[in-house]
């Protein structure tokens, strides 16, 4: 056993910040965690404030450590594990974001996407190089909108004054020190979703940062996702204990979910859905749909990548329901509501508040409901929008099995929808697979917290994630075929309705 009892995981999520304590045998042992404001200023446009994730942060250290009644001399390591795509950009000499954050669901990119395509090979431009289509979900054009938008940012970003960074880096480098000798570095995870990384050597790709107007001074350095970083800071709660892995949210989880074989897919139901099938030490296109990625890279060792099919609706459909219908005031209300009536009731709900991402990547789709009738209550809209994650993984799980050559036998699951038993076993019977989830369905803060343990050798290396991973539950396919197939064919269906919507002057 190590001296230290304790690894200490950062998870800023796209809702809330949370701090995980785990023990060595990756069992939880504090929880702290905040949600932070969604700001949606405009339709399409979605932003959080850095400085209240900071802030949060901060506090949910202080309440897991609380909690667990301990303090930094009982921590290993500290883990960051981070909502992707999501741009931060800050002045390095005060410290504070020239703009809110950009999350990863906000659309007002579209424009810049449109034209670095027209300037050859459409949405495919830089596909071959970065593993990803031109989309308004990755970080790239986010932080060319922040310099053409924002007074006075691009000349500061031009004499070397701006720095970009996921959340990841915004939170590590605020820890780090910030401008007092804050460390700027991001992990190789993170950087595959900018759209300005090369697959094959992990290092910036000038010509695309050229094309979309972005100094290489303003980006992190880019390091695996497992080694020490760095220190908290003198004075911060953690003061001394090493910063030491680096996951993006959805890797995180897949490293949790101890997927380290080609062929181990994961599928994590959070604020959107993200199915990830670790591909081995090379990158494999789509032709599918689906993202090429990187998985993990730990310390000096080959990197692993991943194909990832990225929904971007789903438990967000159901806080949707909540605040803005206000059918239900808890997210698991949604659960009973649904069980009050056997069926949808004929109704489908295709979420595609951000357009539709995999496999379509349809930046001009918006959201239906259809299939209405007289009959149709709250209680089968309740149904259709916990169907719709289902049908929204079968159509990502084809895709994957499309690129891979290899049909999935089994589903791992995690997240926060996974409490919801309607939907896991709607979700075995619409993929005709056994659907499995883990005793710690935590598995994105777990994640990060073993990267960061790997490092400091608190914990070996991949076999003892594989030693302490154990089922909790598992849910059998029991619809018929044929009913498989009607249901499927309808949200097909369905989908095709949402296309289309996006006009000129309708954003
Ligand atoms: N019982 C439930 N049934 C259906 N959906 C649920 C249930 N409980 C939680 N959810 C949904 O799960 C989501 C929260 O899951 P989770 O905490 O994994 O999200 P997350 O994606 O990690 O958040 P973040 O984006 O902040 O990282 C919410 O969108 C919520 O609506
Ligand atoms: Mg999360």
């Amino acid at each position: 056993m190590p001296d230290t009892q304790y690894v200490v995981a950062i998870d800023q999520g796209t809702t809330s910040s949370r701090a995980i304590v785990f023990d060595h045998g990756g069992q939880i042992v504090a929880v702290g965690q905040k949600e932070h404001q969604q700001i949606f200023p405009r339709a399409g446009w979605v932003e959080h404030d850095p400085a209240e994730i900071w802030t949060n942060v901060r506090d949910v250290v202080g309440q897991a450590l609380g909690r667990a009644s301990i303090t930094a001399k009982d921590v290993a390591a500290v883990g960051i594990t981070n909502q992707r795509e999501t741009a931060v950009v800050w002045d390095r000499k005060t410290g504070k974001p020239v703009y809110n954050a950009i999350v990863w669901q906000d659309t007002r990119t579209q424009k810049i996407a449109d034209e670095l395509g027209a300037l050859g090979g459409g949405a495919d431009r830089y596909k071959s190089k970065v593993g990803l289509p031109l989309a308004t979900y990755f970080s790239g054009p986010k932080i060319r909108w922040i310099l053409d938008n924002v007074d006075g940012a691009r000349e500061a970003a031009e004499r070397g004054d701006l720095a970009f960074g996921n959340t990841d880096s915004w939170v590590l480098w605020n820890m780090t020190g910030g401008v007092d000798g804050g460390v700027h570095v991001t992990d190789v995870t993170n950087a595959s979703r900018t759209m300005l990384m090369n697959l094959d050597s992990l290092t910036w790709n000038e010509e695309i940062a050229g094309e979309m107007g972005i100094p290489l001074s303003m980006l992190p350095e880019i390091r695996s996702s497992s080694e020490i970083y760095g220190n908290d800071r003198e004075g911060g709660l953690l003061a001394g204990v090493p910063i030491s892995g680096i996951l993006g949210d959805q890797q995180a989880a897949t490293f949790g979910q101890a997927c380290f074989e080609v062929g181990h897919a994961k599928n994590t139901y959070g604020t959107g859905n993200f199915m990830l099938l670790n591909t081995g030490t090379s990158p494999v296109p789509s032709k599918n749909g689906l993202l090429t990625t990187l998985c993990y890279k730990i310390g000096d060792q080959a990197p692993v990548y991943a194909l990832e099919g990225s929904i971007a609706v789903t438990g967000s459909l159901i806080q949707w329901l909540r605040d803005n219908l206000g059918l239900i005031t808890s997210a698991p209300e949604v659960e009973e509501l649904a069980r009050s009536v056997d069926d949808n009731g004929g109704a489908y709900f295709v979420p595609a508040f951000s357009g539709l991402f995999a496999p379509y990547w349809r930046a001009d789709a918006r959201g239906a409901l259809v299939g209405l009738t007289r009959y149709v209550t709250k209680a089968h809209i309740a149904r259709a929008a916990l169907e719709a994650t289902a049908f929204q993984t079968r159509e990502v799980l084809d895709a994957m099995n499309a690129d891979s050559g290899v049909d999935l036998s089994e589903l791992k699951v995690d997240g926060g929808m996974v409490q919801d038993e309607l939907l896991m076993q709607f979700q075995a019977d619409i993929l005709g697979v056994p659907v499995i989830r883990p005793k710690v369905a935590e598995t994105t803060a777990l994640g990060a917290a073993y990267a960061a343990g790997i490092a400091v050798g608190y914990w070996s290396g991949e076999q003892d994630v594989i030693d302490n991973w154990a089922e909790d539950k598992r849910w059998e396919p029991s619809m018929e075929d044929a009913e498989r197939d009607r249901q499927y064919r309808l949200w097909k269906k369905a989908v095709t309705k949402t296309f289309d919507w996006v006009d000129d002057d309708v954003s």
